[in-house]
Formats: structure tokens, sequence, C-alpha cells
């Protein structure tokens, strides 16, 4: 059942098409082209006759032939041109890789959010596939057995700890499956301060779980991926391009993870192994609880009783001891603007504002299944931003960021008229 916007799968094309997407999109704009001039384009209107003069009594010359109709037109060399270029473009860069039909799709951080919805998405739609949903305590184990779904089993794995990381590579080789996948999903935010302010202790926490976990947790099953061309998923962020101020511990953490896989990608073509990188948007999860520091994320949170001046007062807890009272005050309005953002991310309910799961399943599943997975799945309402962050100017984007996260312009998309603009955008926006 589709509930909202953001729950109608993205547009696919077909896989002969996937193969071919250059020379698709540029048959696709040609045929619009087409029509467009063939039903909607008027033709010229025809010369004014020339002036009637009684001393030029000579008749008139013949009105030219009408240009013969659009089907008649020989092709021309430029279209021939074009369409070999997008044919060897297609050729030398889409490249297809297998899909394995049985097999372990192994997911870290599947406790909560992302990683857990798209264990049970993928167990449920693919009972070839063995899906070990990577946790780290017994009771988040237990949750996941509790869904009593046969082909989804919990597996301990903390991405820090390269002992579990090993043992569950073991766990992968025991069961004689092929590795369909890795979705290296397992991640942290805090969002606590400005540069200035952050202790570069909790930073360098952030920077062990979303970059080095990753990467060691990629290292060890690397070589079960390439026995069988197994696949890569990496989990970032729209914040993998835009670094908004306050954000700078979880944006450089995924800057860093859009670099490991574009290098990675590289380096795994010559084995035939895919590698995705998934760039959700806001995507509604336990994340933004964890953001404001609740310790106990899963549900029972306090967030009903949320206060600003106590979350600003915590976020002041948690900053680099050594500063000074009066540098904190010179940052508290943008941090506060910051933290509302944040709290109403995390209350707010799933109604298409901030997209559901859903969106992420459907882009996991994707990856893993397609014959031309693509290198990056962009959506969700940051995604908006995204080709505007790209192309406009660091001066116009500093003002923008500007705007949205010290002055409160978020509020605009959230609270006020823009709340339906982005609604759409956001079940839009899928690159
Ligand atoms: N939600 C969003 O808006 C959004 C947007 C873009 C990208 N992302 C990314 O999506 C991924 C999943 O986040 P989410 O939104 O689903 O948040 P979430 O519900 O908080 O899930 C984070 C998961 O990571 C796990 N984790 C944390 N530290 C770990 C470690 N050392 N080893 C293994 N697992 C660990 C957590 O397990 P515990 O329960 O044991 O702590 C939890 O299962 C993250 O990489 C995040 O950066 C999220």
């Amino acid at each position: 059942m589709l509930q909202h916007l953001n729950d109608i799968p993205p547009i696919d094309l077909p896989p002969i098409l996937q193969r071919y997407t250059y020379t698709t999109y540029a048959f696709l704009i040609y045929f619009l082209v087409t029509v467009w001039r063939r039903f909607f384009q008027r033709p010229p209107p025809p010369p004014p006759p020339p002036p009637h003069s009684r001393s030029q009594r000579s008749p008139s010359p013949p009105p030219p032939p009408p240009p013969p109709p659009h089907h008649h037109r020989p092709i021309r060399p430029l279209h021939l041109f074009l369409v070999t270029c997008t044919l060897l473009l297609d050729s030398i860069c889409v490249h297809t890789y297998p899909v394995l039909s049985s097999g372990a799709i192994v997911i870290t951080g599947a406790s909560s959010g992302i990683g857990r919805a798209a264990c049970i998405s993928l167990a449920k739609d693919f009972k070839q596939y063995q899906i070990y949903a990577g946790v780290r305590s017994d009771k988040d184990a237990e949750s996941i057995r509790n869904e009593r779904i046969t082909n989804l089993i919990p597996i301990h794995l903390d991405v820090t700890n390269p002992q579990q990381i090993q043992a569950a590579v073991e766990t992968i080789v025991d069961s004689q499956q092929p590795l369909v996948a890795l979705v290296n999903n397992a991640g942290v935010a805090i969002h606590d301060a400005p540069i200035e302010l952050v202790d570069l202790k909790r930073w360098r926490f952030l920077y062990d779980v979303n970059v080095f976990g990753l990467v060691q947790t990629t290292q060890h099953f690397l070589p079960l991926l390439r026995l069988h061309q197994g696949r890569v998923i990496n989990i970032g962020s729209i914040a993998g391009d835009i670094s908004q101020p306050m954000w700078s511990p979880y944006a450089s953490s995924k800057h860093a993870v859009e670099a490991i896989t574009d290098s990675l990608r590289v380096e795994m073509r010559q084995f035939g192994i895919s590698v995705s990188l998934i760039k959700p948007g806001e995507i509604k999860t336990n994340l933004y609880n964890a953001m404001q520091g609740n310790k106990e994320h899963h549900g029972g949170t306090d967030t009903d009783e949320w206060n600003i001046e106590q979350a600003y007062a915590n976020s002041m807890k948690r900053c680099r001891p050594t500063t000074t009272t009066e540098t904190r005050e010179l940052y508290s309005e943008g941090l506060k603007n910051s933290l509302e953002f944040i709290h109403h991310c995390a209350i707010t309910t799933d109604n298409g504002e901030v997209p559901s799961v859903v969106m992420t399943n459907h882009a996991i599943t994707h990856a893993i299944t397609s014959p031309t997975p693509r290198t990056r799945y962009v959506f969700g309402g940051g995604a908006a931003v995204w080709p505007a962050n790209l192309i406009l100017p660091d001066k116009i984007t500093d003002v923008l960021h500007h705007w949205l996260f010290n002055l409160d312009g978020w509020k605009v998309f959230h609270q006020q008229w823009g709340k339906p603009l982005f609604k759409i955008l956001n079940a839009v926006f899928y690159w």
C-alpha cells in the first residue's frame, strides 16, 4: 500500500535500456524534440508580398517550395555523429555486473533505521538470499529474531572491532554461500557545535565508526566478495557534498566516505565488483534522536519534553572543555537554530516531509539486484539542493546555507509555506 508520496518507487529503465544508458537518453531527447517540432511548432509565416507599384509590372516570382515533412528529411551527419558517440560512451563506460541468484548479504548497523528496514525488506522480497543483520547487543539480536523471518539472521558486528568483523567473515565462509553484497550502513552522527568548540575525542570516535569502521569491514570482506563478484554498497549522505554549519564532524566523515567509495569503485572494476554509494537527504530514523544526545534512542525518548535551553546546555557540556563562556556565547544563536532543526527531524511524523526508509530500501535493493547498478543514488529533499550546490558558486551557496541554518531558513520548508513543495521534492527527487 502506498501511504505517502515518497513511497512511490523510483522510475527505472528496463535492463536492456540500462545497458545503453546514454544512447537511451539521447534517443529520448531526440524523440521529444521531434514530437514537439511536428505537433507544436507552427510553420513560419509566409513572406509578405512585394509592394505593389505601377512601375513594376513584372509578375511576382513563384513562392519557394514548402520544406519537406520531417520524416522525409535525410538523416543529418550531426545526428549520426551524436548517436555514434553515445553508443561508444555506453560500450566503454556502462559496466554490466552479474546478479547472483542466491547467497548471503551482510548489512552493518541493522539494529534500527535504514539498516534494519533494508534487512527486513530484502529478506521478505528475496527468499533466495540469507540476510545477515549486523547488531551490537543481544537485545537487538533478539529483536531481529522476533521478526520471525527465516532468512534473516542476526550477527554480532561492531565495525570498530576487528575480531568481530573476522568472526562475521567466518560465519559467511561456514555457511558456504557466495557473498552477494556487503552493505556498509553503520554510522553515528554527533551534532554539537561549531568547529571551534567540538571536542576532538568525540570527533575521533565518529571517524572510527563512519570512516575507519567502514574501511576495516570492507577490507575484511573483500576477499569473499572477489570470489563471486559480490557488491559493496556504502551508505553516504547528502552531507558528503553539502557541509552545513555545526555539522562538520558528520559531514566531513561522509565526504571521506564519498572519496573512499570513488577510489574503491575504480580499484574493484578489474574484479567485477560493483561499488555504489547511497546518498539520502534526511530520512526518518533514530539518527536525529541520537544526535540530540539521547543514549536510549530506541523509542521511549524524552523528545516530548524537549526544551531548547536544556538541549543547548547539554551541547555545551559536550564541548571542548577549554573554551570560554564568551566564545561559546558567540555561536549560541546559530547552534540553537540548528538544535531546533535536529529536534524537528526527530519528532516529525512519517508524513513525507522527512521521507521514510522506503526510499533507502529501493536504492539498496537496486544496487544489489540490478545488472547495471548506479554509482550514486541521491534522493530526498536535500537532493533538490544537490545539483544547485554543485553548479552554483560558493559565495551564493554560502548565503543559502547561512540563511537555512544560521538564520533558521529551514523553517520555511519544514513549518511554513514551503512544506508542501518540500514534500513533493522529497518524493520526486531521485537522481
Ligand atoms: N537518517 C538520515 O537522515 C540519514 C541521512 C543520510 C545518511 N544516513 C546514514 O545512514 C546510516 C544509518 O543511519 P540511520 O539513519 O538508520 O540511523 P540509526 O537508526 O541511528 O542507525 C545507526 C545504526 O548504526 C549502528 N552503529 C553505530 N555504531 C556502530 C558500530 N560501532 N558498529 C556497528 N554498528 C554501529 C547503530 O547500532 P546501535 O543501535 O547498536 O547503536 C544503528 O544500528 C548511517 O551511516 C547514517 O550516516 C542517515
